[in-house]
């Protein structure tokens, strides 16, 4: 790209920054009407108004597939297919859709299905083959039912999973039901109690996004009930320190992924990933 002496004297000259402003303008203006935008077709278009899902922008997905394939040790192809899989899920769909279509909170749901990070929770479950999950903050059971269908594709293991509110769980219905214990009651008495202890977790899904103080409690909770080579995977990771801290203290590895929504204003949550330490040069 050819410069000519004026615009080269300006770029280096004091008054760049007053000649930078309406192109600083422009480029932000531009971003901010884009998410007006989608904010304004989402509000039409949309009636959820807390616990927003979404799709994933086909990029972002091929990320996910190399986050999982890299904290699994797994194949990147094998993954994209675990990832097609349940995308491909009709029977998930048509239950999940369902279920919310008859919820007693269907004004305020969209009766359609979006999985957005819990395709990668999916695949996850596919490449690790756990027999014990645990799930803490269940909602709906959107994500207990995810990770009973890649159980199930398995062809064993179970979910556990645990939240406070009573109306949470309402996903959670056959065929998946048969692979998922849900209790009712705080995540940390439920960690200290029988069905958490039941056998070692093989994979534990951190998702009560409570406060930090609460995400390094479960932490330290779950630590001596993890089998050897246990995954821990952290919604909140995108806000506070918690789960990397706590690798670090178990000398474990550390990853993150995070979502792009596609076609939404929500700028996303991810997956914080620790899993058993590489062996470095
Ligand atoms: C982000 S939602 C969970 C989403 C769910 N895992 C999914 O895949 O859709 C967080 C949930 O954690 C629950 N929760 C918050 N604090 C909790 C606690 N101390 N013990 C148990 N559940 C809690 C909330 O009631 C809420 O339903």
């Amino acid at each position: 790209m050819k410069h000519n002496a004026l615009t080269r004297r300006l770029a280096e000259s004091p008054l760049a920054p007053v000649a930078a402003l309406p192109v600083r303008f422009g480029d932000a203006a531009r971003h901010n009407a884009r998410i007006a935008r989608r904010s304004a077709a989402w509000l039409f278009r949309s009636r959820e108004h807390v616990h927003y899902t979404y799709d994933l922008e086909p990029l972002n997905l091929e990320h996910l597939a190399w986050f999982v394939a890299t904290a699994t040790g797994t194949g990147v192809d094998a993954v994209r297919g675990y990832l097609r899989e349940v995308k491909e899920d009709d029977r998930l769909a048509a239950v999940i859709g369902a279920t919310l279509a008859r919820s007693p909170r269907r004004a305020t749901t969209d009766p359609v299905v979006r999985y957005g990070r819990r395709l990668g929770w999916y695949a996850f479950v596919r490449a690790l083959r756990p027999e014990f999950v645990v799930e803490t903050g269940t909602n709906r059971g959107l994500g207990s039912v995810v990770t009973a269908a890649a159980l199930l594709r398995n062809g064993s293991g179970t979910v556990a999973t645990v939240d406070l509110d009573d109306r949470a769980g309402e996903l959670i219905v056959p065929p998946y039901d048969a692979v998922i214990e849900h209790v009712t009651g705080d995540s940390l008495d439920f960690l200290a109690g029988p069905v958490a202890r039941r056998r070692p977790i093989d994979l534990l899904l951190v998702d009560t996004g409570h406060t930090p103080e609460h995400e390094r409690a479960e932490l330290d909770a779950a630590t001596p009930l993890l089998a050897p080579g246990a995954v821990v995977l952290a919604t909140k990771s995108y806000c506070w320190p918690e789960l990397q801290r706590w690798a670090e203290r178990q000398q474990r590895e550390f990853l993150y992924f995070h979502e792009k929504p596609r076609d939404h204003w929500y700028p996303g949550v991810g997956i914080g990933a620790s899993f058993p330490a590489l062996v470095r040069a």
